[in-house]
C-alpha cells in the first residue's frame, strides 16, 4: 500500500495492511508479515507471525510503535504465506531482507526455482541467509547488483528492478521496497497474478497507463555469470535495438495535470482492496510497474512472443477497469463459514450463470463470449477438457452430455498430468480450461503449451480478468463473485452449468430438456439445502471412521469424485469416490460390515447396474447410505437413505453433490476444523 500526499497515521496504514491480509488469507494462511516505514528514515518496522491474520494483529496491537505517526507520503508491504520453500516459521514470513538494516525488501508469491544456484552464489559472496525461502535471495541479489554498481547516479528502482528480474527463472508476483528509494514501490509479475488498485478524489485525465517497452530481453542469465568483477555489465542500458518499441510511458494525472493526493494498493486479487477502490488495472506477465511521486509507470520486458509481432499487435496499453465486485461478496454475512454461505449461494449461482444467456421462452441460449468461435467448436475432432482438482471434476461431469450433445470426443486431463506426458496437441484441437481462480498455475502452463500448437483455447473461468480468462481465446465466465471458502463448492455447480450452455446443442428435445432442468434447478437445490439437518445427524454417525468410500457410475462417476474431495480436504478422514464398475475390480476388498459407504443410485439409465453394486457390498455386510430420489420404491425399506428430488439425468449430479458438501462440512465443523482454511492447503494455487 502506498499513499502519496495523503496524510495517514501509522495505525491507518496497519489497518490497511491487516484487513487487505484477512482478505487475501484465504490463498495463503500458514503466516503472516508485513513491513511499514520506521520513525527514521529508511528504517522499517516489520511485524511476523506464524498463523493467521489474527495473530499478526494481536503482536501488533501489543507492540510499543507509535500508532498515532503520521505519513503524508509512504509505502509498506505485506503477505499471507503459503509455505513452498521452507516451513512455516517466522524466520521465512515474508517481508524478506537483504540485510538487517533492510536496505531491500520483498514480499513474493510464486516461486523463483534458480533459487538454489543464486544462493550458492550470493553465500560465495559472504551473504548470510535468514530464512530458508527463494524470496530471501532476490532480497540479497538486489544488494548485491546495488552495492556493485560504480555510479549510481543514473541508477532508478525500475532499473535495478529489471536487472534482478533477468537472473530470475520461476513464476512469480513480487512488491518490493527499498530505503534508497523511499516512498517509491516497484512490482513485478511472471505467472502469478497481481492488481494494482487506484484511489483519488480527483478524476484521473486518463484511464489508462501506456506501457513502456524495456527493450530488454527477459531470457534468463545463469546466475553463475553474476560476475563479481563486472557486476554493472549487467546494468548496460539497453542496445540500440529496433525491438525498443515505446518509450513514452503516461502515467496517472489529475486533470489538471497537478500532482494530487493518491493512494496505490498492490494485490494478488481484488478482494484484498475492494473496500477501498473499485478502479483496477490487472499487470501482464512482464510487466514491471513502478510507483514514485503520485504517478504509475509501467514498463514491459521484451517477452519472447514478442519477437514475432508488429508494436501495434501487442496491447501497449493498460486500462484502468471498474470491479463489479461488492464488499457484501466477500463477507460472511450470517454464516459462520464461507464455505456454508457458499454452499447456501447455489440456488442462485446457476441462476446467476445463466442470467442474460438463455431465454426460457424461446430455448435459444446466448453466449456472446463463444459466439464467433462455435462453428469451429462444432467442426473440432476432438475436444480436451483440462483442468485441476474440483475444476477437473467438473470436466469429468460434463464429459458424457458434451459428448452426446456435439458427438465430438472429449478427453478429460488433469493439467499437470497433461503436461508431463507432453500429450500431442494440434492445429485442429479445441482445448477447453476449466478453473474457478483463472490462476492456477499447471492449468495456465497447459492452457500455454495449448496455445503454442495453435489449438483453439477456450475458458471456463469465474475470475474476470484473470490469467486463463485474458489469455483464451474465447469463453464464458461463470459470473458469480468471488468464492472464498478453499473447498470449492459453489464453483463446481456454477461450472457445470457453464459447459452445458456452452455446449453447441443440436439436438432440439434433449435442449428443450435440459432448459427446462435448468430452470426448474434453482428451487430444486434450496430443496436438497433443507436437509442440512438431517445431513449433520448422518455426519455425527460417520465421524471417528477412518475412511469413507462413495460409489456410483455414469454422470454420477464425478459426484462421487467431487465429494470425497470435500471430505477428504476439510474433515480429514479418507475418502474415496469409486466408480461402481470398478467395484469387482479391487475396491470390493475394502469392504466389510465397518467401512461406511455412500452409494449413489438416483434414477437413470445405469439404475439397474448400480442396483447390483448395491447387492453386492450388502451381500458383504456393508452397512450403505443410499443417495437416492425421493419416492424411490425400489429402495431397500431399512436402509439408510438420502433422498434427493429428481431432475434431468445429466443435471442429477448439481443436486447429487450438494448432500455430499453439507456432509464435508458437518465432519469437519464437529471435530472442530478451520473449515475455511484446511490444514497446507491454499485457495488459488499460483505454483506448479
Ligand atoms: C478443491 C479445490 C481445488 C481447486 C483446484 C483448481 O476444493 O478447491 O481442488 O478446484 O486447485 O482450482 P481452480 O479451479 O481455481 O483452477
Amino acid at each position: 500500500y502506498c499513499n502519496f500526499l495523503k496524510e495517514k497515521s501509522r495505525k491507518e496504514v496497519l489497518e490497511i495492511l491487516c484487513g487487505g491480509l484477512a482478505r487475501e488469507e484465504y490463498r495463503g494462511y500458514d503466516s503472516a508479515g508485513l513491513g511499514v516505514d520506521g520513525d527514521k528514515p529508511g528504517e522499517v518496522i516489520f511485524f511476523k507471525e506464524v498463523g493467521k491474520v489474527a495473530g499478526l494483529r494481536k503482536q501488533i496491537a501489543s507492540s510499543s510503535v507509535d500508532f498515532n505517526k503520521t505519513f503524508v507520503s509512504q509505502v509498506s508491504i505485506a503477505h499471507t504465506r503459503w509455505a513452498t520453500h521452507g516451513v512455516p516459521s517466522t524466520a521465512n514470513c515474508h517481508p524478506l531482507r537483504s540485510d538487517p538494516t533492510a536496505e531491500f525488501c520483498v514480499v513474493h508469491n510464486g516461486i523463483v526455482t534458480n533459487n538454489a544456484e543464486l544462493r550458492a552464489v550470493l553465500q560465495k559472496r559472504g551473504y548470510v541467509f535468514e530464512s530458508e525461502t527463494d524470496t530471501e535471495a532476490v532480497a540479497k541479489l538486489f544488494k548485491y547488483v546495488y552495492d556493485s554498481t560504480a555510479d549510481k547516479s543514473n541508477l532508478t528502482f525500475t532499473e535495478l528492478v529489471k536487472t534482478v528480474l533477468k537472473e530470475l527463472q520461476g513464476s512469480f508476483a513480487f512488491v518490493f521496497k527499498s530505503k534508497h528509494f523511499p516512498n517509491q514501490v516497484v512490482t513485478a509479475r511472471r505467472g502469478s497474478p497481481l492488481l494494482i488498485g487506484v484511489k483519488t478524489d480527483k478524476k484521473l485525465k486518463v484511464d489508462f497507463v501506456d506501457v513502456e517497452f524495456a527493450g530488454q530481453d527477459v531470457d534468463n542469465v545463469k546466475a553463475d555469470t553474476l560476475q563479481p568483477t563486472s557486476p554493472t555489465s549487467l546494468l548496460a542500458p539497453p542496445s540500440a535495438n529496433p525491438k525498443v518499441m515505446r518509450t513514452q510511458s503516461r502515467a496517472f494525472m489529475s486533470e489538471d495535470g497537478l500532482p494530487q493526493p493518491i493512494e496505490f494498493f498492490v494485490a494478488s486479487d481484488a478482494a484484498a482492496i475492494v473496500e477501498h477502490t473499485k478502479r483496477v488495472l490487472y499487470l501482464e506477465d512482464d510487466d514491471i510497474a513502478h510507483i514514485a511521486d503520485g504517478e504509475l509507470h509501467i514498463h514491459r520486458l521484451r517477452r519472447k512472443d514478442d519477437q514475432d509481432q508488429s508494436p501495434a499487435q501487442i496491447a501497449s496499453t493498460r486500462s484502468i477497469e471498474t470491479l463489479e465486485i461488492e464488499i457484501a461478496a466477500i463477507m460472511k454475512g450470517k454464516f459462520d463459514h464461507f464455505m456454508q454461505k457458499e454452499i447456501y449461494e447455489q440456488p442462485e449461482s446457476v441462476v446467476n450463470t445463466m442470467r442474460g444467456r438463455v431465454n426460457f421462452d424461446t430455448n435459444q441460449i446466448t453466449l456472446g463470449g463463444l459466439r464467433a468461435y462455435l462453428p469451429i467448436i462444432r467442426r473440432a475432432r476432438r475436444m480436451v477438457f483440462i483442468a485441476c482438482g474440483t475444476s477437473y471434476h467438473s470436466c469429468v461431469a460434463t464429459r458424457a452430455i458434451f459428448e452426446e450433445l456435439t458427438e465430438i470426443p472429449i478427453s478429460v486431463e488433469l493439467a499437470s498430468d497433461f503436461l508431463d506426458r507432453k500429450t500431442p496437441i494440434f492445429r485442429d484441437d479445441v482445448c477447453c480450461f476449466l478453473s474457478q481462480s483463472g490462476e492456477t498455475a499447471d492449468t495456465i502452463l497447459a492452457l500455454r503449451y495449448c496455445l503454442e500448437r495453435g489449438a483453439l483455447c477456450l475458458g471456463v473461468v469465474n475470475t474476470v480478468g484473470s490469467t486463463l480468462s485474458r489469455e483464451t481465446h474465447c469463453g464464458v465466465h461463470i459470473n458469480d463473485g468471488p468464492e472464498i471458502g478453499v473447498a470449492s463448492t459453489k464453483a463446481y455447480t456454477r461450472m457445470n452449468t457453464s459447459v452445458l450452455l456452452a455446449s453447441p446443442i443440436s439436438l432440439t428435445e434433449r435442449r428443450n430438456q435440459i432448459i427446462a432442468g435448468l430452470h426448474a434447478m434453482p428451487a430444486l437445490i434450496k430443496k436438497v439445502l433443507e436437509m442440512d439437518s438431517q445431513i449433520q445427524q448422518l455426519a455425527k454417525t460417520i465421524t471417528g471412521n477412518k475412511s469413507l468410500l462413495i460409489m456410483g457410475r455414469g454422470f454420477q462417476n464425478a459426484t462421487c469424485l467431487e465429494g470425497a474431495l470435500k471430505i477428504k480436504e476439510i474433515s480429514y478422514m479418507h475418502s474415496e469416490g469409486i466408480l461402481a464398475g470398478e467395484l469387482k475390480h479391487g475396491p470390493l476388498a475394502l469392504i466389510d460390515e465397518n467401512m461406511p459407504v455412500i452409494i449413489i443410485m438416483t434414477q437413470d439409465s445405469l439404475y439397474p447396474k448400480v442396483q447390483s453394486a448395491l447387492a453386492q457390498i450388502t451381500a458383504r455386510k456393508a452397512q450403505p447410505i443410499i443417495l437416492c430420489n425421493d419416492g424411490d420404491e425400489g429402495i431397500p425399506k431399512n436402509a439408510k437413505t438420502i433422498r434427493v428430488p429428481k431432475t434431468v439425468d445429466c443435471l442429477q449430479g448439481m443436486l447429487n453433490i450438494i448432500p455430499l458438501q453439507l456432509l464435508s462440512y458437518h465432519l469437519a465443523v464437529g471435530q472442530g476444523y478451520d473449515v475455511d482454511f484446511p490444514r497446507n492447503l491454499a485457495k488459488s494455487v499460483t505454483t506448479e
